[in-house]
C-alpha cells in the first residue's frame, strides 16, 4: 500500500517534469515538412488567475493533406503550455491549435506539420 502510494507520486513528479509535446499521426513515405512555426505568447500578469489562452489556424501549402503534426513544448521546466487541435488535423490541409498556459506563464511553442 505505502510502496504503491509512493509510486504514484513519483510517477507524478516525473509527468510534471515533462513537456507538453502535441505528437498526431506519422510520418509517410514522401511526406515533407510543409510549415514550421513558432507560437510564443508572454505570460499574462494584468489579472489575478488569467491563463493565457491562443489559437492559430496552420494552412501548410494549401494543396498537401497533413500526415503528422507536432507541437514542441518549449519550456522544459513541466510548466509549459498546452497544445489540443481543435479543428483540421491529419488527412486535413489545415489544422487549428488551441494553446492553453499555466497560470501567469506564457506559450513557446515549435509547431511542425507534414503532409504530401
Ligand atoms: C494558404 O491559404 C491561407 C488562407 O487563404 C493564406 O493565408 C496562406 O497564406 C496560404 N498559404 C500559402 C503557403 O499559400
Ligand atoms: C488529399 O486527400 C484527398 C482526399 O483523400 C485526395 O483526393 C487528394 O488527392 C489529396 N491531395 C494530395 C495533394 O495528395
Amino acid at each position: 500500500m505505502k510502496l504503491s502510494a509512493l509510486l504514484v507520486l513519483c510517477l507524478a513528479a516525473t509527468l510534471a517534469q515533462a513537456r507538453n509535446d502535441l505528437v498526431i499521426g506519422v510520418r509517410q513515405p514522401n511526406d515533407f515538412l510543409i510549415q514550421r512555426e513558432l507560437v510564443q505568447k508572454d505570460a499574462d500578469v494584468s489579472a489575478l488567475g488569467i491563463r493565457t489562452s491562443h489559437e492559430r489556424t496552420f494552412t501548410g501549402n494549401n494543396i498537401s493533406n497533413i500526415t503528422m503534426i507536432r507541437a514542441l513544448d518549449q519550456h522544459d521546466n513541466g510548466h509549459g503550455a498546452t497544445a489540443q487541435i481543435v479543428g483540421g488535423g491529419v488527412g486535413f490541409k489545415y489544422v487549428t491549435i488551441k494553446f492553453k498556459s499555466e497560470l501567469f506563464r506564457g506559450i513557446d511553442f515549435v509547431v511542425e506539420i507534414y503532409g504530401k
